[in-house]
């Protein structure tokens, strides 16, 4: 099979992920089965694609034809033998748990034709696990979009020790013509690039929780000036319960160092979440919190910040997971809100040579 082979995606998982990603899709001109476990799940995956639509339409972003292109590409289904048996190319975005990937994927290997490319979604898991469930390891990859896909340009293209070049390739092409920035992760490694390069800033925030000084606030404080939303605040955003699982299961797979402070396993245990909750770190019940600039601790600064990452990326360099220190660079600036990577950051301020 070719790039130009390739006409119609299933999505697997119509949740925050999965509806995102089917939306992207379809705006690359691909015809999209939207497949979840029941109707009422598919039915809020499409309401989710229809409002993204309708928010483009309304700000010139998606032509009214485009629009009606789109939707009519669209399949709803919750049968996934009819979702995927002439797919050629499968992403699936269910719950991140390795039992419930893995059952989903020897359902893929059973039902989809065998030339059909199989995409995980994956934040952090093994892909060539993943793979291991399917008679097809060759043709299984890892595709890891960031939230909300729609929005978000990274896609991490992850080999799994027995994918093809030939599918990374599709893969790679298929990012690109839905205007994406596919950077290619070249071993199976927890957490890829961008959440790899992330998790020993985790670790440092749950360990200042531990030392209980400086405060969430002055640290923000102290680094606001320089990100469009400053690290407890981000925590918070993206859901407490979401960073305490990264770093357990970081803890679980690389190092003892990524442990979880108590106060942060507090938190998540009382259903302090952040945004989403309306409490974490911040109160969130009025919008988004303000921080007082005038309470900055001159204690830390970004150079720490950057410091860990620069460590963290230089390990992917040495382990072979990435061989360009610019592919990193690409890959963290595309994944989340800083326009620059770390090496590229670093450079700037004197850290590393050219
Ligand atoms: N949310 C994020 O910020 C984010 C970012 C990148 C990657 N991811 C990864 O994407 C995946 C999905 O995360 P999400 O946030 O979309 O979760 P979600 O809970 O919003 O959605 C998961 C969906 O999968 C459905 N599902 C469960 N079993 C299924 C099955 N057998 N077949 C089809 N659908 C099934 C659920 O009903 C649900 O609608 C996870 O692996 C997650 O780690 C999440």
């Amino acid at each position: 099979m070719k790039t130009e082979d390739v006409k119609k995606i299933a999505m697997i998982g119509a949740g925050d992920m999965g509806h995102g990603i089917a939306a992207c899709c379809l705006i690359g001109g691909y015809t999209v089965v939207l497949r979840d476990i029941e109707q009422k799940f598919v039915d809020r995956g499409m309401a989710g694609i229809k409002a993204s639509f309708d928010k483009f339409k309304a700000k010139g972003k998606m032509t009214p034809e485009a629009y009606d292109s789109a939707l009519a590409r669209l399949i709803p289904m919750v049968d996934i033998q009819e979702a995927v048996k002439d797919a050629d190319f499968i992403i699936e975005a269910v719950p991140e748990n390795l039992k419930l990937k893995k059952s989903v994927f020897a359902d893929l290997d059973k039902y989809a034709p065998k030339r059909a490319i199989l995409a995980s979604n994956t934040s952090n898991m093994s892909i060539t696990e993943i793979a291991a469930a399917t008679g097809r390891p060759e043709k299984v990859i890892g595709y890891h979009f960031f939230n909300p896909a729609v929005l978000m340009k990274l896609v991490e293209v992850i080999k799994g020790a027995g994918s093809s070049d030939k599918s990374i390739q599709i893969a790679y092409d298929i990012a690109k013509k839905i205007n994406k920035v596919p950077v290619i992760v070249k071993k199976d490694s927890p957490g890829f690039i961008y959440n790899r390069v992330n998790i020993p800033n985790g670790a440092f925030l749950s360990k200042i929780l531990e030392a209980g000084h400086p405060t969430p606030e002055e640290f923000d404080a102290a680094m606001k000036p320089f990100m469009p939303m400053a690290p407890f605040e981000l925590l918070d955003y993206v859901g407490l319960d979401i960073g305490l699982h990264s770093m357990e299961y970081m803890m679980q797979v690389l190092s003892l160092e990524y442990k979880p402070s108590a106060p942060l396993s507090a938190l998540v245990k009382a259903g302090t979440l952040g945004k989403k909750t309306g409490r974490g770190i911040y109160d969130w019940s009025q919008g988004r919190p303000v921080i007082d600039l005038s309470k900055a601790t001159k204690e830390f600064d970004l150079n720490h910040m950057i410091a860990l990452q620069v460590n963290e990326a230089t390990k992917l360099l040495e382990e072979g997971v990435a061989d360009d220190p610019k592919e990193i660079d690409l890959a963290m600036a595309n994944g989340g809100g800083s326009p620059f990577g770390p090496f590229a950051l670093a450079q700037s301020i004197g850290y590393c040579s050219p």
